[in-house]
């Protein structure tokens, strides 16, 4: 499984990092209820690369030097918080089975306390913001709104009058980049970084966070659950219209009969996928192996490169920053992101 390598972090982050984990698991411990601290637990315990709290540190580097640390370790636990949330009521609306190599929630405990754990770690993330300011405060509660609109507009797909491309990256941007922008986004404010460095750092994690989306959906076809932690081919069989799949059914020029390799795999794909979700396991493998060699898969990885490295995307943004190990660290990243697709 793809982790945090030492040589992008180095040994500061590290030390903030078991801080932030320190504070997730006294937050998290409830005295009074075992169960509900070991269900609120359940998939921190379980691994995770702290992706997102690694940024908030990251970024509250560009600061004042003498910042407030345990403001930004709460920060960074508030963005852990919401993306473990996320994936509690993900799992749900997925019917996935694992997460990171373990059972998922919904599975191990029933969709009924996965939502609701789900919803307590969202309320205790909402409690570690609040010392924060109004500021962050807002910043959060604007997030949330965005990752909520974009897990329910992949929800009910792309209508007949959208552009089924352009409504895929609005998803991406909403449900997974508007956390990677708020977790650079936070640090940068709780280490009282100018208004600039802010916005380039927001600049910087939203495009990231699309890169970071269009990649862990090639996985999804790719890699086997065995090295993701998660069930393979998800998206085909919930029937979410990612990128490597619009890709690979894009109709290329008519030919009288499409006789190659490509054109039959991409006409048989179409039958499959025209079903509705595919959810007989041995299809789901045809499916999936049929995608992961398709032009849908390659030309997702070009994309996901081009939100990683091009102009105006994240290294791009990061440019303007004062160059500084935390600099190159977050710069780094971007090369990580794209990497686990080689
Ligand atoms: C993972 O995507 C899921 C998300 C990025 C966002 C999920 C958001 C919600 C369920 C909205 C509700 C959230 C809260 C906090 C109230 P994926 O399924 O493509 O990725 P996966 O491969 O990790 O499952
Ligand atoms: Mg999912
Ligand atoms: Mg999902």
């Amino acid at each position: 499984m793809w982790t945090i390598s030492d040589d992008v972090l180095a040994d500061w982050t590290r030390r903030s990092l078991a801080a932030v984990d320190d504070l997730l698991r006294a937050t998290l411990h409830s005295p009074g209820d075992p169960f509900l601290t070991t269900v609120a637990t359940h998939l921190l315990a379980a691994g995770g690369k702290r992706v997102r709290p690694a940024i908030v540190l990251l970024a509250a580097r560009f600061g004042d030097p003498g910042y407030d640390r345990p403001a930004v370790v709460r920060a960074a636990a508030a963005v852990e918080l919401m993306h473990v949330a996320s994936l509690y009521h993900d799992d749900v609306m997925d019917e996935a089975t694992t997460r990171r190599g373990v059972p998922s929630v919904n599975v191990r405990w029933g969709n009924r306390v996965a939502i609701l754990a789900g919803d307590y770690l969202v309320a205790k993330a909402a409690e570690l913001a609040a010392p924060l300011g109004t500021g962050a405060v807002e910043e959060q509660a604007r997030m949330l709104t965005r990752l909520v609109t974009g897990q329910l507009r992949e929800t009910v797909g792309a209508g007949p009058r959208s552009d089924p491309e352009r409504y895929y990256l609005s998803v991406i941007a909403d449900k997974t980049a508007a956390l990677f922008a708020l977790a650079a986004r936070l640090g940068a404010r709780a280490s009282g970084a100018p208004d600039d460095v802010t916005t380039a750092l927001g600049t910087y994690g939203e495009a990231l966070g699309i890169a970071f989306q269009l990649s862990d959906d090639v996985l999804d076809v790719t890699r086997t659950s065995g090295q993701t932690g998660k069930p393979a081919g998800a998206d085909l069989r919930q029937g979410v219209a990612t990128l490597p799949v619009l890709r690979a059914l894009r109709r290329r020029k008519p030919i009288r009969k499409d006789l190659t390799r490509t054109g039959k795999d991409s006409a048989l794909l179409r039958k499959m996928l025209a079903s509705g979700p595919i959810t007989d396991a041995g299809e789901l493998a045809t499916a999936a192996r049929l995608l992961s060699r398709s032009p849908g898969v390659a030309q997702t990885r070009t994309e996901a490169e081009r939100y990683a490295n091009q102009a105006n995307q994240a290294k791009q943004a990061l440019r303007s920053l004062p160059a500084s190990v935390a600099r190159d660290a977050l710069d780094g990243l971007c090369d990580h992101i794209v990497s686990r697709l080689e």
